[in-house]
């Protein structure tokens, strides 16, 4: 019997709020024989077929299980929270996929909104000539050095808590005024955007869920 293979959509859900996933999205999952994501991402669909619910400490085998799935010839949606393609799920499925040898042509990925569009969108900002970088699950946090004071807005997902990221700054020569806004559950009613100074914000208490944008 001819094995046949099956599709990964690696689909993108925007910043959280369900306004902001695209028809594209809900039609994916909709026709999709598996979704696999967090539980609040599986929340925002209402047609979705067998769900695997993964948390954090999950998260990979979740992943395996989905690709295997798609080897064995189901179509699977992997959900990742905002853009697959910044601080996403991405590169963990295209490795997963070419470890299993599951075909590259038979992975498609949905775009979706990311929170750092969200986060211009709310300062204001048109962000492609700004400094975009991620913090998020890496430690590379002094990459932001050579970049803070090269004249442009720097929008960053931080790595660690948003305060600790403002005294790195201050321990690093940044100004304690410098403007920064803090945008902070970003599509969801209990969003907030704090405009603030680096050294307010080194005293304040955010959640995880954080776009710091730091002016020129
Ligand atoms: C794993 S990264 C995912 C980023 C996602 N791929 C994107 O394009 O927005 C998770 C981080 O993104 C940021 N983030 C995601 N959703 C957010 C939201 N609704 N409001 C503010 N920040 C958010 C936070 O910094 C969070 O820690």
């Amino acid at each position: 019997m001819i094995k046949m293979t099956g599709k990964i959509y690696i689909v993108g859900i925007g910043p959280g709020a369900s306004e902001y996933l695209t028809k594209k999205a809900i039609d994916t999952v909709k026709m999709s024989n598996y979704t696999v994501g967090s539980t609040r991402a599986i929340e925002l669909f209402d047609d979705v077929q067998n769900k695997l619910a993964f948390n954090v400490k999950e998260l990979l085998d979740t992943l395996e299980k989905g690709v295997r799935l798609a080897v064995d010839g189901n179509v699977v949606s992997i959900l990742s929270t905002g853009d697959p393609g910044f601080s996403g799920v991405l590169n963990t499925v295209l490795r997963i996929s070419e470890e299993k040898n599951f075909p590259k042509e038979n992975i498609e990925v949905i775009p979706g909104i990311s929170s750092l569009q969200l986060a211009a969108a709310r300062c204001h900002i048109q962000w492609d000539n700004a400094n975009v970088m991620t913090f998020h699950g890496r430690e590379n946090i002094e990459d932001i050095l050579p970049v803070i004071n090269n004249g442009k807005t720097t929008i960053a997902l931080p790595s660690r808590k948003v305060k600790d990221m403002a005294q790195f700054l201050i321990d690093n020569g940044v100004k304690k005024d410098r403007k920064v806004t803090v945008c902070e559950r970003l599509s969801y009613p209990d969003e907030r955007i704090v405009n603030s100074t680096l050294y307010d914000i080194a005293e304040s208490e955010f959640t995880y869920m954080c776009i710091m944008v730091i002016d020129p």
